[in-house]
């Protein structure tokens, strides 16, 4: 097991080796005009974050509670689980943030919403040249990562986002952007979610009366990551895990190296993987496209974000947070949001498109990883018909319906 020290000392260093390669990386891509995949908050986070950690499967992992029999939890937590089939998702609210200009992808994330049977509240994505310099909190012992105006938009908006949790007197919101893809199943997977961190196994406290009666996830966490690009586990207790099975996960063929890498340092590995989720204290994750927040969280989020500084890239000061323990939260691998990816310079919400024709074929030729029945690819399916193929069709025709119907009214 690394000290700690010598660990972040090593950490840093794959940070600095992966910022210069981004920077050569990203300018090469640019100079050759290659279409980039962006994500409404992307900056270089792949290379800020790859970690260069051989994966010790051999350390201790201590035999984590696995709990695979909801009915042995009782008929209240599955009367709370069963909040996660609500409009807000068993949140108090489902909050995205997207740019005002934006409006093609409002209308994506609405209609795979209401597809999915819930309900959405923009928040406005900020222009980074709109925030006044005063108004971007600084570090003196952080100065090295100079935020660009994409970076401070997206900050901005996600500090909008906390405060709108604060304003409105939600317990949770649910906090995604504007370019992402879920399960279809996605109440399911949720509600599976619930019933495991009602009986939480990693948690510090016990609950409260009030977050058995009416908390589906728990009020126990300031954050609870479940769109990460990118993840690790706390190097030091490796040990605290909660593994579950869910039909809804994707193969090990369509989850992404960091998440497979993460779960094998958790001892999840073999036929276990396409099988089993993981719920761990969150330590490492990358990438704001889906989180969910707490009242408390939001407070502290705001308290190191804002008041007392900014050290970054939203999310990965909220990493650094988290790493330094300012922050309390949990990880769900592998994520359950994922970068809906079309291609194309005319995506990208950060880089300048110099030549609006370099296009990709939109969402028609739109994928995801780590989703495995994808929201937005089921949904053009369920929508799609031929009308006048059910005219043709006989037998299938408004009598039917009209008997149909009248058997309905006898019955
Ligand atoms: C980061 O990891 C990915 C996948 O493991 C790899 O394709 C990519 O080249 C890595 N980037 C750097 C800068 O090492
Ligand atoms: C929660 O899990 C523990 C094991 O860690 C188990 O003993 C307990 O019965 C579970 N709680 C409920 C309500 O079933
Ligand atoms: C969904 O359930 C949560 C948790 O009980 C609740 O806070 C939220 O208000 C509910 N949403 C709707 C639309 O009823
Ligand atoms: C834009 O790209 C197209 C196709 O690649 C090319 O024909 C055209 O000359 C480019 N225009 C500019 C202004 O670079």
């Amino acid at each position: 097991m690394p000290d700690l020290s010598l660990f972040h000392f090593y950490f840093f260093l794959t940070l600095a080796a992966g910022f210069i390669i981004g920077v050569i990386v990203g300018s090469y891509a640019l100079s050759q005009g290659f279409a980039s995949y962006e994500y409404l908050c992307t900056h270089d986070e792949q290379q800020f974050v790859n970690s260069t950690e051989v994966v010790d499967t051999t350390s201790d992992i201590a035999s984590s509670t696995i709990l695979n029999d909801p009915l042995a939890l009782g008929p209240s937590v599955l009367d709370l689980a069963s909040m996660a089939w609500n409009e807000s998702l068993g949140f108090g609210d489902v909050l995205y943030v997207s740019m005002p200009d934006r409006t093609d992808r409002q209308d994506a994330m609405n209609l795979a919403a209401s597809m999915s049977g819930f309900k959405l509240r923009l928040i406005d994505g900020v222009d980074g040249n709109s925030v006044s310099p005063k108004a971007i909190p600084d570090d003196e012992d952080f100065k090295w990562v100079k935020l660009n105006p994409s970076e401070v938009g997206c900050w901005r908006a996600h500090v909008n986002a906390w405060r709108y949790v604060l304003d409105s007197n939600l317990e949770t919101a649910l906090i995604i952007e504007d370019d992402i893809d879920w399960d279809k199943n996605i109440h399911k997977v949720l509600q599976d979610l619930s019933l495991q961190m009602q009986n939480n196994t990693l948690r510090r406290v016990l609950p409260t009366d009030h977050e058995r009666t009416s908390a589906p996830y728990g009020l126990d966490w300031d954050v609870l990551f479940m769109g990460q690009c990118n993840d690790q586990a706390y190097p030091n207790r490796r040990d605290l895990v909660q593994a579950y099975d869910d039909p809804n996960v994707p193969s090990r063929k369509d989850t992404e190296v960091p998440f497979l890498n993460q779960m094998a340092s958790l001892g999840i590995e073999g036929d276990d993987v396409g099988k089993k989720r993981l719920l761990s204290p969150a330590y490492g994750p990358a990438c704001t496209m889906g989180y969910a927040i707490t009242r408390r969280g939001a407070q502290r989020l705001l308290l190191h974000l804002s008041y007392m500084r900014l050290r970054g890239p939203v999310d990965l000061d909220i990493m650094w947070n988290l790493q330094d323990g300012n922050i309390r939260g949990y990880t769900v691998t592998p994520p359950l949001f994922a970068a809906w990816r079309v291609g194309g310079q005319k995506d990208s919400d950060n880089k300048p498109a110099p030549n609006m024709t370099i296009s990709g074929n939109g969402n028609k030729g739109g994928w995801s990883r780590n989703i495995k029945t994808s929201a937005r690819l089921a949904m053009v399916n369920e929508l799609a018909m031929d009308n006048w193929k059910d005219y043709m069709n006989k037998g299938t025709g408004p009598e039917k319906q009209i008997n149909e119907r009248e058997m309905e009214v006898h019955n």
